[in-house]
């Protein structure tokens, strides 16, 4: 069996307190094999998750939400690709919450991608429709089609409309393609059966420790 991603984004959540009870409330989770499980805290927690998974061998990797679209330098506020290198092996780009509240467009995007590459971050790309693809090689990007309408609304897309999604983009070439939105421990196996869908991006169910055991107990 292929191997599935299982992406886990906190967005703008939690304080170190609280993923410190996080993370111990998440120790008994159990490796699978054929899943490679990571978890994208805010900037502030990247130190503080890196370390902790590393120390106690967490079977999960850590990632960043973002990237600066430039070197490090005077650019008060961005956070660089060397920057999140120390800690972590991901970089989520262009998630719609970004395109939409931080004006994100297709120029600042592709800067993303340049820096994570030149960092040799694994990078997710988030995309809602097919005119959001870069035109550039996509096999070392993982696309996720995270249709506007079912994030943090529990409204799950159709296996039907994901699936065609796929199709499409795998025609242009060997890549990735994940499915995020309203994504839970009680869907999560109908997406990931597919052999077409290589993973799937969590939000809001990855902040409850329960929740994430039971995405991935569930997961295959
Ligand atoms: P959701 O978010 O799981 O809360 O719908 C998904 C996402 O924004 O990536």
């Amino acid at each position: 069996m292929k191997s599935k991603l299982l992406a886990f984004n906190w967005k703008s959540n939690k304080t170190k307190y609280e993923a410190k009870i996080w993370l111990i409330e998440t120790s008994s989770v159990e490796s699978k094999e054929n899943l490679e499980v990571v978890v994208f805290p805010p900037f502030t927690l990247l130190d503080t998750m890196s370390g902790y998974t590393r120390v106690n061998s967490l079977p999960f990797q850590i990632g960043a939400q973002d990237i600066s679209p430039f070197n490090s330098g005077a650019f008060t506020g961005e956070v660089s690709g060397e920057q999140i290198k120390e800690f972590a092996d991901y970089v989520i780009i262009g998630h719609s919450e970004r395109r939409t509240n931080f004006l994100e467009d297709k120029e600042i995007i592709n800067k993303k991608i340049e820096q994570a590459l030149e960092n040799e971050l694994k990078i997710i790309l988030c995309i809602s429709k097919l005119e959001e693809l870069p035109d550039r090689d996509l096999s070392k990007i993982v696309i996720a089609y995270e249709p506007l309408n079912s994030i943090g609304n529990n409204n799950p897309a159709d296996l039907e409309t994901v699936v065609n999604f796929s199709k499409v983009i795998k025609s242009k070439g060997d890549i990735k393609v994940i499915y995020g939105g309203s994504v839970s421990a009680e869907n999560v196996k109908k997406y990931l059966d597919q052999e077409i869908i290589d993973g799937v991006l969590v939000g809001g169910e990855s902040l409850d420790p329960k929740s994430f055991i039971n995405i991935i107990q569930n997961a295959i």
